[in-house]
């Protein structure tokens, strides 16, 4: 192994850095195999330097993707992480909710801070639109719930950014809006006309029920609020599916980005503790119009123990001191709310399952340096439900909640590992935990991340 230093300007570093990785030619997918920030935000940044175009396919900001280079560091919600090159395109695909809002505010932010953000960042005409009273639906809808259900437990916890009631409406189809739809303002006038009655009929009822306030929503402030935001965005909007196709045809090569995770997909997570949408590597072909026998590596981001933000299961979870000590030192708190992450032991039984379903081809062991210090490192290898010892994967929430996680004890390192450059000059003891995870699994661990920087990888 050795120390990650491709740029942009160094084509050459790149491609050797794609060849340790041991990519197969063609195109890759960075997914999350826990329940999100593993880090693949500092994957793809480092990645972008060997592939030609980087495709967001899902979600929209709710995801917080943290980008640090030098002595900066990117927060991007909707912007996908490979938007510090220059040379690469950036391209938001049908899959993704954009909230105007927001992009454009990250528009604005990474201009000023010298990035660039003109041609080289595109928006998929196909892509639904997070309109103010998604989020509004989003709060309401929670608190109704609660109401509902009677107690904060049945919660999913949501990041607010009105991303369920968006998806929701793209299944509904007559209240959704896309992207194309905010081109017309004659036909967006009357989409919205049509939109927001049933929308005020809907969420004023919500709001009776949850015993919230709730105001009409106008439509002449909503189109105000629209029409400068659109005018920065109309640009970027184009028929991404046709965009990627071209660059397939033309010998490029395309890194799809996963945001949230795949135990956050709404299939195959721990439902209905998920989001609402496909967040395994299955959603890079609805998500983006290139079907599978395009995507030819998946790497599957781990961090190296386990954490989740909001509410659902979560067997592994520690209340204790060594809990706190991971918050702590791996700065577990959200990057798009601000939440304390549940921090607990590594879940080789969920890990097992969803590099399954997202078909992982590499592993990236991130944020192992947090593990330094501990006396031993627990890692669990099966359940324990209702008597019986199980190492698969419950598809019932409520099954995953009464499980006992069984636990392997592995020896811990003592060192600070956040200055290795080569997987040599590891410790032994966590040479042995890579190596337990990478068994149990069946996937090779392609890389290791010791800190947050670029430099503070190393490869295989
Ligand atoms: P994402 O949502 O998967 O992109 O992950 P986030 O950005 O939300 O959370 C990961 C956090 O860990 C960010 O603050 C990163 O800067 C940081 N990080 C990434 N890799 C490492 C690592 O190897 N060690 C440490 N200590 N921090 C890391
Ligand atoms: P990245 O891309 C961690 C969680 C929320 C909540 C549930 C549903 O940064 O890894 P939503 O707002 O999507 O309806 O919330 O999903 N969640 C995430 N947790 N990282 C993320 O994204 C997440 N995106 C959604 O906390 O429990
Ligand atoms: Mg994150």
């Amino acid at each position: 192994m050795s120390t990650a230093s491709a740029s942009a300007s160094d084509p050459q570093a790149a491609a050797a850095m794609l060849d340790r990785l041991n990519l197969k030619p063609g195109h890759a997918a960075v997914v999350g195999l826990q329940w999100g920030d593993e880090g693949k935000g500092k994957v793809v940044d480092l990645l972008t330097a060997g592939f030609d175009v980087v495709a967001r396919y899902n979600g929209g900001a709710n995801a917080g993707h943290t980008v640090c280079v030098g002595d900066k560091t990117y927060a991007l919600h909707l912007i996908p992480s490979g938007i510090l090159y220059p040379d690469k395109l950036n391209v938001l695909g049908n899959g993704v909710v954009v909230d105007p809002e927001q992009v454009v505010k990250e528009i604005t932010g990474l201009r000023e801070q010298g990035l660039k953000l003109d041609e080289n960042f595109l928006i998929s005409d196909r892509a639904h639109v997070v309109m103010p009273y998604h989020k509004l639906q989003d709060a309401l809808q929670e608190a109704a719930v609660v109401k509902g259900k009677g107690g904060d437990a049945n919660a999913i916890g949501t990041t607010g950014r009105g991303i369920g009631p968006c998806y929701a409406d793209k299944a509904l189809r007559s209240t959704a809006v896309r992207i194309a739809d905010l081109l017309d303002a004659e036909h967006l006038r009357g989409q919205l006309t049509a939109v927001l009655a049933v929308k005020n009929a809907t969420l004023a009822g919500l709001a009776t029920y949850a015993e919230r306030d709730f105001a009409p929503i106008d439509l002449e402030e909503t189109l105000a609020w629209l029409a400068p935001l659109i005018e920065v965005l109309r640009p970027h909007v184009t028929d991404s599916a046709r965009l990627l196709h071209q660059q397939i045809g033309d010998g490029k090569r395309i890194l799809f980005e996963g945001a949230n995770a795949t135990l956050l997909d709404i299939d195959h997570g721990t439902y209905p503790f998920v989001t609402s949408s496909n967040c395994s590597s299955l959603g890079v072909h609805t998500g983006t119009g290139v079907a599978g026998h395009h995507v030819s590596n998946v790497i599957g981001i781990v961090k190296a123990y386990q954490t989740r933000v909001g509410g659902g299961p979560m067997p592994t979870e520690l209340h204790d001191a060594t809990g706190e000590r991971i918050r702590e030192v791996g700065r577990e708190y959200g990057t798009t709310t601000g939440r304390p992450r549940r921090c607990g032991w590594l879940d080789l039984v969920a890990l097992k399952y969803t590099a399954t379903v997202s078909g992982a081809t590499g592993l990236a062991i991130m944020l192992l340096d947090v593990l330094a210090g501990l006396d031993e490192l627990k890692i669990c290898t099966a359940y324990t439900i209702d008597g019986q010892t199980s190492a698969n994967f419950p598809a019932d929430a409520r099954v995953l909640e009464r499980v006992e996680p069984v636990y392997e004890t592995l020896p811990g390192f003592a060192n600070d590992v956040t200055q290795c450059t080569e997987f040599d000059a590891l410790p032994t003891e966590a040479h042995g935990y890579l190596k337990f995870i990478e068994d149990f699994i069946g996937v090779p661990v392609v890389m290791v991340s010791v800190g947050p920087k670029r430099s503070q990888s190393i490869f295989r």
